[in-house]
């Protein structure tokens, strides 16, 4: 049986895991918004105000962070004026990104923001560079965080809120390479610079401004935008424009023109995907090597505020509308990426997975007043520790845990470990199709009381939850974890992802 020994060192503190690194992502993209969080004040499924009681529950299970919103793509035809005021109102408009369908703005700022108190999640907006106005974005900005008295104040009480709402994350366009707005870098660090200069901190609320980044591997988008931001070799003082930057990178199993199915795949697609999924951390590690040149005190934080699987829609769904099942094949992508985060929280401050509900790589699933919740929900609330804890080094070493994958290999034995309140969590994924893998974990620098673990898999890659079967996949209590002189032992069973879960003796 291929073997693995993770050491870990109890002692030596790493960097914080950012809460925000299990952030997420809700666009105005087919079911997501429409019928996944809002459903309307009339429908027969429970709301409040219009918001999808089920939906906030299954989420607030997860204490997620922070909501993106209105895009991806739709941020930048998205204009907020349009979204306020008395619903039957507001000015209706085509998304031509998503399906070209009608969009009658019933789901605007208000609703948005109700929506995060109801998560209590930290709101993080995207504002329009690609079709908007400097004066669009900071007038939006002056409404929703200024206090006292000014024409956007007057116009948002008039819209039923007095008190200004806090917002901290926000996105200076999305994606200005491509849909929002096809630019150049170097157009597009201009731009991030002037609109960045009229998003004021209104009063207290201080904002977090995230500069449009790079796709994938684009390390030069992002050396282009932290010119802009510092002073390399010079003695003025640099100014900090924007303080986070954004990079988007999608795990595919093969060629963007053939993604294959969410659910018909075999074990070669399967470990294609997890080669594909290990390459964040060659991302992440490049365009952390570019920003340390220019800030090695690491001022500047990497927002990854795309990530997850794409595969081709489901049969007889609306091609633009991105929905897709969510296997066990999934969740490993989810918990790979994950153990890759932890790794990287020096820099890295926030990652969104794309996206919430109904969307791409979803944690729910709904089909009228039905809600599933796929595998990789499992996976962020089996994690869900790790938000604000303190990561701990792990170093790992595997015996036959190599297969090749084409011309690469890929390590199939994945694992991260933190500490917090005295709680150490641990994080084992095999990734292997077909194999076990006996794991020992060599614990360094302290002791563990008794450990608790649970365990998500099932009998093959390609299962998924259904209505009809909605816990197909779901985490039950694992005691196959033996304790040992230097530590624990437990074997992963294949394709299995596993949470160990002990306090600090
Ligand atoms: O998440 C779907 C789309 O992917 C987003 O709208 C866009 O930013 C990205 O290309």
């Amino acid at each position: 049986m291929p073997t693995a020994t993770a050491i870990i060192n109890l002692d030596i503190e790493g960097p914080t895991i950012s809460r925000h690194l299990y952030g997420h992502f809700a666009e105005h993209l087919g079911r997501c918004v429409y019928g996944g969080f809002w459903v309307g004040e009339d429908s027969p499924v429970p709301n409040e105000g219009g918001i999808r009681l089920d939906v906030v529950a299954a989420l607030r299970a997860l204490d997620i962070p922070n909501l993106r919103w209105p895009g991806g793509c739709f941020a930048d035809e998205y204009h907020w004026r349009d979204g306020v005021g008395p619903r039957e109102q507001r000015p209706r408009m085509v998304n031509t990104h998503w399906g070209n369908v009608e969009e009658n703005n019933h789901f605007g700022t208000h609703e948005f923001m109700a929506l995060c108190e109801l998560l209590g999640a930290e709101p993080y907006i995207s504002g329009n560079v690609g079709s908007g106005t400097v004066r669009e974005m900071s007038e939006w900005v002056e409404y929703l965080t200024r206090d006292g008295d000014s024409p956007m104040v007057r116009l948002r009480k008039e819209n039923g809120r007095e008190e200004p709402w806090r917002v901290k994350y926000w996105g200076i366009g999305n994606e200005t390479w491509g849909c929002g707005g096809n630019m150049r870098a170097e157009y597009s660090a201009d731009l991030a610079r002037q609109y960045a200069t009229y998003c004021r901190d209104h009063g207290d609320n201080k904002l977090y401004r995230i500069a449009s980044g790079a796709s994938d591997a684009d390390y030069k988008w992002t050396e282009t935008l932290m010119q802009q931001i510092s002073c390399f070799g010079c003695e003025a003082t640099p100014k900090n424009f924007f303080q986070g930057i954004s990079v988007h990178y999608y795990t595919l199993s093969g060629p963007w023109e053939a993604k294959g199915s969410a659910t018909e795949f075999d074990a070669e697609d399967h470990y294609r995907t997890m080669l594909s999924a290990h390459r964040i951390d060659r991302i992440l590690t490049g365009h952390s090597t570019v920003m340390d040149v220019y800030d090695p005190g690491r001022t500047v934080g990497l927002v990854l505020d795309e990530w997850g699987t794409w595969w081709d829609v489901e049969p007889g769904t609306d091609p633009g509308f991105l929905f897709q099942q969510n296997t066990l094949r999934d969740a490993l992508v989810a918990s790979t990426h994950f153990d890759v985060f932890h790794r990287h929280a020096a820099r890295l401050h926030m990652a969104n997975i794309a996206q919430t509900v109904n969307v791409l790589q979803a944690m729910l699933l709904t089909d009228g007043d039905a809600l599933v919740l796929t595998p990789t929900y499992h996976v962020f609330e089996m994690n869900k520790g790790h938000q604000d804890a303190t990561s701990l080094p792990v170093h790992l070493r595997g015996e036959g845990t190599r297969r090749t994958v084409g011309d690469a290999e890929l390590e199939t034995v994945s694992a991260s470990a933190s500490v917090k309140d005295g709680t150490v969590l641990i994080s084992l994924s095999n990734l292997d199709a077909e194999e076990p893998a006996e794991v020992t974990l060599d614990l360094r620098g302290g002791r563990l009381g008794e450990p608790a673990a649970r365990i998500l898999t099932a009998d093959k890659l390609q299962a998924h939850n259904t209505p009809e079967a909605a816990t197909a996949v779901s985490p039950t209590a694992f005691d196959g974890v033996s304790v040992t002189a230097g530590g624990l032992r437990l074997t992963l069973p294949p394709h299995s992802f596993v949470t160990v879960q002990a306090p600090l003796d």
